[in-house]
């Protein structure tokens, strides 16, 4: 690793690399991939045990301390968290503004910048009290922001948040329930929804946390700066990823299933298709990425817990990532599933529409942000970040006249 900054300082040479492939914007002690292995770490714990033996608000409780809570810890957190799940009451007449067939990541982006408006204690965030008040509301009130997204775009009515339920439990209440039955949340369910939250509450600098990055070293709120990467992760090469995953499962589904699986991996080998393979390939990962193995799990426990072994698009799934693990092409270029290619069966098996599924990415993220967000200000060598450009453009020259040019 060689640090540019003694080189810049003492001769003005700055690197140019499009994309970061190679440079490192930041030192951090969060989250730890090992791409070739396909090992993924948040604090030093491996991903496998958290989601096996913690919950999502302890791995909150890890990514933002550093610590795994102990039990008096745990209780306090939890309590925090759950004081602070309901949203101003004013938040539903800005979400009246939207269309009712809004992308839910169109309102959600609104919506998380719009909690600046309303809590104007918790926006300094050169402040570590402020700070923490954000983070603790953003937490707490995501899954409340996603479930009315959901809501209002159904035109039902909204659930307001049962704090006597867990964390993933009352997100799926206000997600399926309505007002007028005693919503039952299945423990298999409620576990499968804890296990996304967990398998996407961090991952080093992708482009969404860099946003976040960036966008807050600037000194802007932390709730705007949580919305940016909302914003950034909406795309289709990053978190939008799941939808467009399902998107496709379903696409070659209708053109005839598992006998059009050759078919369509022929054309996403033909660089002029323009057609990927998504939820396959990262930019770390150069091995299988583990958050897909446990999300395969998750899919074979949520799919039998409802019924649905035979579901025709995990069957599907399974089929492509088959014959690429086999085929040339991704073999060579190293091209695995991702966490992606089976968090949309799941959730689609769930109930959950698949125009949602990256809102509950960012919800899940959205401690991860946080987490990075407060390393960055609190690193006495943070400076606003700002990339450099190899300018390309015209040298300068003169305005003409109107009449002349
Ligand atoms: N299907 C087919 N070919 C692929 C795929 C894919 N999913 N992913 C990469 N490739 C090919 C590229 O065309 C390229 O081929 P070439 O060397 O012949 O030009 C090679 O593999 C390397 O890929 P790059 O695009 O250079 O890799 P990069 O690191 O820039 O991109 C990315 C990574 C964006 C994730 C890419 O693999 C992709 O678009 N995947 C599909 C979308 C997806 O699943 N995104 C989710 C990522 S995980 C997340 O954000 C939660």
């Amino acid at each position: 690793v060689i640090d540019i900054r003694k080189l810049y300082a003492q001769t003005g040479m700055f690197t140019y690399d499009p994309g970061f492939l190679s440079t490192a914007a930041t030192q951090s002690a969060i989250t730890y991939i090992d791409g070739d292995k396909g090992e993924l770490l948040y604090r030093g714990y491996p991903i496998e045990q958290l989601a096996t033996q913690c919950d999502y608000l302890d791995t909150c409780y890890l990514l933002l301390k550093g610590e795994l809570p102990n039990a008096p810890q745990r209780d306090e957190f939890h309590n925090l968290v759950i004081k602070h799940t309901m949203v101003n009451e004013q938040m539903q007449f800005f979400l009246r503004g939207f269309r009712r067939d809004a992308h839910p990541m169109a309102v959600l982006t609104g919506l998380v910048g719009a909690l600046s408006a309303f809590y104007h204690d918790s926006t300094d965030i050169n402040n570590p009290e402020h700070r923490e008040i954000a983070a603790i509301r953003l937490i707490a009130k995501m899954p409340t922001l996603v479930a009315m997204a959901y809501k209002y775009g159904m035109g039902q009515p909204y659930m307001y948040p049962r704090n006597d339920l867990s964390y993933a439990g009352n997100f799926l209440r206000m997600m399926f329930g309505t007002p007028c039955e005693d919503y039952k949340v299945n423990p298999v369910i409620e576990r499968a929804m804890d296990r996304i939250f967990i398998l996407h509450a961090d991952h080093e600098q992708n482009a969404s946390t860099s946003t976040v990055r960036l966008c807050g070293s600037s000194g802007t709120n932390p709730f705007a700066a949580i919305a940016a990467g909302v914003a950034c992760l909406w795309g289709p090469a990053h978190g939008g990823a799941n939808e467009a995953c399902l998107n496709m499962l379903e696409d070659i589904q209708r053109m005839g299933g598992v006998a059009k699986v050759g078919e369509f991996m022929e054309k996403v080998k033909d660089k002029n298709s323009g057609v990927k393979l998504m939820g396959f390939g990262h930019r770390v990962y150069k091995n299988y990425d583990p958050r897909a193995k446990l999300m395969q799990e998750t899919c074979n426990e949520v799919l039998a817990e409802l019924g649905l072994e035979n579901d025709p698009l995990f069957k599907l799934a399974k089929q492509l990532e088959k014959i690429a693990l086999e085929d040339d092409y991704f073999v060579q270029r190293k091209l695995y599933p991702n966490v992606d290619f089976y968090s949309g069966i799941v959730q689609r098996a769930i109930g959950i529409p698949v125009n949602l599924f990256t809102g509950i990415f960012a919800l899940a993220r959205t401690v991860g942000w946080i987490a990075q967000l407060n390393e960055m200000i609190g690193d006495p060598e943070y400076k606003i970040g700002r990339p450099r450009q190899l300018f390309t453009g015209s040298v300068r020259r003169d305005v003409q006249p109107l009449t002349k040019r």
